[in-house]
């Protein structure tokens, strides 16, 4: 018996000569909200399809809610819920039909499948509108009726792949909404994104993942520190001073960012409280004048960048082009 509710170790998934997933390891916990964070094409898709035994890996071990996805799949199964980029509502019934029908799909009984129906409506915020046709809702109230149809059974683990993907920012503040209210439930959610944001706010853990494997992984927080060294941010008043002001920073001139639209300079620093005092002195001494001086740790986009930056080696990337122009 384990604790972790997805174990994964060294998939690969091949098609053709092509690997989607090249060796890709996973540990999430129990309960808690995991981030599969990569760019279109990264293998996120593919390892949900893994994971929900809808697909089979080459190889590897790969474990959801402690059983093995090939040879349990049907106890997996048991245990699992799956929000796809597209779910198969009927337009024409509303909400509480559709769930009711979802619940009478998985075998309960039709009073058991009303009131859970109710139950889930209510807690999605569907409540009034569970008579509405599904055709006259909108993205964010589709998209939550999607996840409630997924938690039906009751799911130890929920795969949401990509489940903001096409909403607009009410939308999607509606869905990151519900899939919060998902983890005082005790359910563990695995959510694939290629949207930083997304992950900084929901998960738990995050994982980056770039051309089927696992770039990085830790907390929002951790992935910042591990990259990033944190930055001096300066607003210079004087723009004709900038460049000599980005002289006196204690780094490398060739490390400082000059934005001369809004008069910035932005430095990775090592050492921070030294680091901003040694600014402080610097610029005064020569009589430059700082609207702000900010120490900042990198943003989310940053360590992105910097992690899926290091994985790309030039000739590799260069035939990849060639692949998928062919
Ligand atoms: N059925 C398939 N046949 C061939 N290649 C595929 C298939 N499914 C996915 N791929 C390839 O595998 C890689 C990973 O795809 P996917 O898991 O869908 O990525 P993501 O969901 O992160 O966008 C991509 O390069 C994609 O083109
Ligand atoms: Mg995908």
């Amino acid at each position: 018996m384990t604790t972790d509710a997805i174990l994964v170790q060294g998939a690969r998934k091949r098609y053709g000569d092509k690997d989607a997933l090249a060796g890709l390891d996973l540990t999430v916990g129990r309960g808690t909200v995991h981030g599969l964070l990569g760019p279109n094409g990264a293998g996120k898709t593919t390892t949900v399809r893994i994971l929900a035994t809808l697909l089979r890996h080459d190889e590897g071990l790969v474990r959801v809610a402690g059983h093995d996805v090939r040879t349990e799949a049907r106890e997996v199964r048991r245990r699992i819920g799956l929000l796809g980029q597209h779910a198969a509502l009927d337009e024409e019934l509303g909400g509480r039909q559709n769930l009711e029908m979802f619940g009478r799909l998985h075998h309960l009984g039709a009073r058991r499948a009303g009131t859970r129906a109710d139950e889930l409506l209510e807690r999605f915020g569907l409540g009034d509108t569970g008579r509405k046709p599904v055709k006259q809702y909108s993205g964010g109230m589709r998209r939550r009726l999607d996840l409630a149809a997924s938690l039906i059974t009751e799911p130890e683990v929920l795969f949401l792949d990509e489940p903001t993907t096409g909403l607009d920012p009410r939308g999607r503040g509606e869905v990151w909404d519900s899939v919060r209210s998902l983890v005082g439930g005790g359910t563990t959610v695995l959510l694939t994104t290629q949207y930083l944001e997304e992950a900084d706010r929901l998960a738990d853990r995050i994982s980056v993942v770039d051309r089927g494997r696992v770039v990085a992984d830790g907390t929002a927080d951790e992935l910042k520190a591990r990259v990033g060294v944190d930055r001096v941010d300066v607003v210079v008043r004087d723009a004709a001073r900038l460049d000599e002001a980005a002289a006196l920073l204690p780094v490398a001139r060739a490390d400082v960012d000059v934005d001369a639209g809004r008069r910035l300079l932005s430095a990775p620093v090592k050492d921070r409280m030294a680091s901003l005092a040694e600014t402080v002195r610097a610029l005064g001494a020569a009589g430059i004048e700082a609207e702000d001086i900010a120490l900042r740790r990198p943003t989310l986009d940053e360590v992105f960048l910097r992690l899926t930056a290091g994985e790309r080696e030039p000739d590799r990337d260069a035939s990849r082009r060639k692949g998928v122009a062919a």
